[in-house]
């Protein structure tokens, strides 16, 4: 199965280390426009292959599109990172025309892939990666979710002192600092809910810290993540090459579910070969209703800046 990563930057380099590192796609295709730059990367890759027991086949090009030809799934993870301060929807102005370009080159080669957006503002970029494509809403998937609840899981686990294999919490929503959603009150420790062990202070210090996972780490490193966001796209890879039916929340393209629609949000979904297999519907609160609600207006508030 052959895998196209567009963005040869931290964030495509480590989707690329980890999708290899777990072994299950026999080609990644790492594609970029800085000349050279996705051939070194993928060329210090499979140096590591011998080391780090993987036979994925790792190739880097320089924009030739050709190369990510027949891909089943592609991922974009193009465009600029932000830098400390910045919001994620600042980025909208250089990132939509990025987004864009990258989405119709892909497609014309590999026309029946399904399509993974990472780039930010990524629900917005999801919702355009729609715009500018026409797929069915099964085969574009925006990467937030994920990556927001492993942050979620992280705090979760630091605040109870507990090992995070222990826990388990998932994150709905836009993936911004004020959109994201992180259910608290459905978040366990081995089935046990956590505020069983967490007053309401240090279970509001988990849902405050998980909001703000990606800018705290832009401030400690000037740059935007790289390893968890990697990371997070190689289980939603996995998941669709490997049809493992698995469910995260994901940004999909919502037609009345949770009373949205016409928007990509952050919402729980089973992923395994044709993409987005089902979108789940799971109880929320009134007040976690209300939260979703109150995120999907701040998409919608950058979405209308697309000129699509
Ligand atoms: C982050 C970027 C990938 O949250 O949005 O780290």
């Amino acid at each position: 199965m052959k895998i196209s990563v567009v963005g040869a930057g931290a964030v495509g380099a480590s989707c690329a280390e980890y999708i290899a590192m777990k072994n299950f796609a026999s080609e990644v295709v790492l594609l970029d426009i800085k000349e050279g730059f996705a051939e070194g990367k993928a060329m210090d890759l499979m140096q590591t292959a011998s080391l780090n027991g993987f036979d994925t086949t790792i190739t880097g090009t320089t924009a030739d599109y050709a190369q990510t030809a027949n891909s089943a799934v592609v991922v974009i993870t193009s465009g600029i990172p932000r830098k400390p301060g910045m919001t994620r929807e600042e980025l909208i102005g250089i990132n939509a025309g990025i987004v864009q370009t990258v989405t119709e080159n892909l497609l014309k080669y590999s026309p029946n892939a399904i399509v993974i957006v990472v780039s930010n503002p990524m629900d917005t970029m999801t919702y355009l990666a729609h715009k500018v494509s026409g797929l069915p809403k099964n085969r574009i998937i925006g990467m937030g979710g994920a990556l927001d609840s492993a942050r979620f899981k992280y705090r979760l686990a630091e605040a109870l002192k507990a090992p995070i294999s222990d826990v388990d919490g998932m994150v709905i929503g836009g993936h911004s600092d004020t959109g994201m959603v992180p259910l608290i009150d459905h978040a366990t420790r081995n089935s046990v809910k956590v505020n069983t062990f967490l007053n309401d202070e240090q279970l509001q210090w988990v849902v405050e810290e998980t909001k703000v996972g990606g800018a705290t780490l832009t401030k400690l490193l000037g740059t935007s993540a790289w390893y968890a966001p990697g990371a997070a796209v190689s289980s939603l890879v996995q998941a669709i090459a490997c049809d493992q039916k698995k469910l995260f929340p994901c940004s999909v393209l919502l037609d009345g579910e949770y009373g949205l629609s016409d928007i990509c949000i952050g919402v729980p979904v089973i992923l395994g070969k044709n993409g987005i297999e089902e979108i789940v519907s799971i109880p929320l609160s009134d007040a976690e209703k209300e939260k979703l609600q109150e995120s999907a207006k701040g998409v919608r508030a950058t979405n209308v800046l697309l000129s699509v």
